[in-house]
């Protein structure tokens, strides 16, 4: 693999304060990420509902103020620039999100929409936004890209479904010809023949224009199709990483094969034994001492509520957060490699 890292993520934190009668207290949403990009590689996040995934991908774009750690793109720490520099590395750095429609200005024609973007950047760009006839090409570029036709360029978004919606959103994107996007649940919407056209669009995309990503779901077979490299996610903290192969055929962190028990598998003949989890995601204001996962874990003994597991690296590129597999972590005996 290459030398540096297109985008490192380095000990995010963000920490929401909310006021609690005369004290401020803090959700902790993004509690110490440190995540690598090589250039060209879907990073998949996981995790359940409010586990910090959404606050993970802005932060680290800085759409919020960050609260700790470096958020460095091409080599500089975007978290430091001035807002000028910022704007212009934002450039290459593009979110997509959720809902297509509600991110899409409803009074405004698609090829407002796409504009948009380019007229923001221009100078950066060296575009003069009065040659219209260069304009309409870059619009009708990105359309095609996304498989759209160029006529639709003056309906507005509410006239389209919900797959080409999100199509409209991918060439807003991608007409700033960016680097790495966040893609933030981006078929979550859809259905499910519809998510597979966005998802193979997504993969063409990456592909044409040496697109790096970081594929956000709280699917796991999402993430499966898509992703070469997948972060688990619990409670602020990555519990586990892993390349997609090794991740699905090796789990180590009980909450990571947990998730991967849930799957459900198209053949009724095959059988797999669901691990449950029980209960629900405990307050990231007041998150569990120890091990995050200690108290819904079937797997933790007395330690795991006291020590705080190290993120170590088990075998090349595989990294967990668990007692079982760390150093000062519990003296249950079961620390080594199953
Ligand atoms: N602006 C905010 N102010 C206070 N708390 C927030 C804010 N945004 C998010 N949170 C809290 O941070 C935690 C993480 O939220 P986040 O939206 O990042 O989760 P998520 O993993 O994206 O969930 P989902 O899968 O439902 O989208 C949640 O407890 C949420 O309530
Ligand atoms: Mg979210």
């Amino acid at each position: 693999m290459s030398e540096t890292p297109l985008f490192q993520m380095k000990g995010i934190k963000k920490y929401f304060p909310m006021k609690d009668g005369f004290k401020t207290r803090y959700v902790k949403a993004v509690d110490g990420v440190t995540l690598n990009f090589e250039r060209g590689v879907t990073m998949g996040l996981v995790g359940e509902s409010g586990c910090g995934k959404s606050t993970l991908g802005r932060v680290a774009l800085k759409l919020i103020e960050p609260t700790e750690g470096e958020s460095i793109f091409r080599g500089e720490d975007i978290y430091r620039l001035k807002s000028r520099d910022l704007i212009g590395m934002r450039r290459h750095m593009q979110f997509i999100f959720q809902d297509p429609l509600a991110s899409l200005n409803p009074q405004l024609r698609v090829r407002q929409i796409i504009e948009e973007p380019l007229r923001f950047h221009s100078k950066q760009m060296k575009i003069n936004m009065h040659d219209r006839k260069l304009v309409g090409k870059l619009v009708t570029d990105a359309l095609g890209a996304v498989g759209l036709p160029p006529e639709i360029a003056n309906r507005y978004p509410h006239e389209f479904s919900g797959g080409q919606q999100q199509r409209i959103g991918i060439a807003r994107a991608l007409i700033l010809r960016p680097d790495f996007i966040v893609c933030d649940e981006m078929v979550s919407a859809l259905d499910v023949s519809v998510q597979a056209q966005v998802l193979n669009l997504l993969q063409d995309l990456k592909e044409e224009y040496h697109l790096t990503y970081l594929f956000i779901s709280h699917n796991l077979s999402v993430i499966k199709h898509v992703c070469d490299q997948i972060a688990v996610m619990y409670l602020g903290k990555v519990v586990e990483l892993a390349d997609n192969e090794r991740l699905f055929s090796n789990p180590l962190h009980p909450y990571t094969k947990a998730l991967i028990s849930a799957i459900p598998i198209p053949d009724p003949d095959i059988r797999r034994n669901r691990i449950l989890l029980e209960g629900d995601l405990p307050s990231p204001m007041n998150p569990p001492s120890g091990c995050r996962f200690h108290t819904r874990c079937n797997e933790a003994v007395e330690e795991c509520s006291r020590i705080e597991p190290e993120f170590k690296e088990i075998e090349p590129g595989h990294f967990v957060a668990c007692c079982k597999y760390s150093d000062g972590g519990c003296a249950c005996g079961e620390g080594e490699k199953e």
